[in-house]
């Protein structure tokens, strides 16, 4: 019922010849049809490039971040309108990287939530507990707070994926047991069915971030509320990212 999403977030990584690149090798290498929904979310600077590329193929294009205002005096940043125009069906809000080194908030991340939703843009929203966060047993707590906010008077969320990222796992190649992240992403999908209800938590793609790779993807897969994954590391080469996509179908 919920078609699984495998998305590549590249980070602050590949210049836009290198994202071209890879993009016509992706291309190339993927079947014609796909049971999966497949995503890249390559920089800024590389978008533009790379829409040219996917456009009428089934690879869907996002961002890795974006303003809520829609234009005017904010030297540096980008809005919903520009990457719609561009080509992006997704944007990946709030991921932990950005709390953590950009000093976003809930608050913010909400800002960006409404913003997105009101330009057509389907959002990510990244959440999860950092390690001492999980060693104290305040995982609970700490998720139920980022929905809380993340979600703040937000009315239809049908185009809205969560991303689980435990901040401990991202990057570190300490995956999540399937166990460990079954467990939250039960939570996350209860808590959207407290805030709305149960048809729409049943449709809502619940996706796991960190460490993620070829080696793994299947077991968590397997998981009820597992519907995806967010990759970083593996899938920015063209062989794990392939091996990704075959793997979540
Ligand atoms: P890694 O797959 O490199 O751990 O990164 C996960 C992530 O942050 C995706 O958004």
């Amino acid at each position: 019922m919920r078609r699984p999403l495998i998305a590549g977030n590249w980070k602050m990584n590949k210049t836009p010849s290198e994202a071209k690149g890879f993009a016509q090798e992706l291309i190339k290498a993927l079947p014609v049809k796909t049971d999966v929904e497949i995503l890249i979310c390559p920089p800024y600077t590389a978008l533009s490039l790379v829409a040219d590329i996917v456009k009428n193929t089934p690879i869907k294009l996002g961002a890795q971040n974006m303003y809520w205002e829609a234009k005017g005096a904010f030297t540096g940043e980008i809005s919903g309108e520009f990457l719609k125009d561009i080509g992006c069906e997704y944007v990946i809000l709030g991921h932990s990287e950005r709390r953590q080194y950009f000093g976003e908030t809930d608050e913010t991340v909400n800002k960006k939530l409404h913003a997105a939703l009101t330009g057509n843009l389907k959002p990510i929203i990244c959440i999860g507990e950092r390690l001492s966060e999980r060693e104290t047993n305040l995982t609970f707590d700490v998720i139920q707070k980022q929905l809380q906010g993340g979600f703040m008077n937000v009315g239809n969320i049908e185009n809205v994926v969560v991303a689980y990222e435990p901040v401990w796992a991202i990057g570190t190649g300490k995956t999540a047991t399937p166990e460990q992240a079954q467990e939250v992403h039960k939570y996350i999908r209860n808590f959207i069915v407290d805030k709305y209800d149960k048809n729409t938590a049943d449709k809502m793609r619940i996706l796991y971030g960190g460490s993620v790779t070829p080696e793994n993807i299947a077991v968590l897969m397997k998981q009820p509320d597992i519907d995806g994954a967010l990759v970083g590391g593996a899938s920015l080469k063209l062989d794990s990212f392939l091996q990704l996509t075959k793997a979540g179908s």
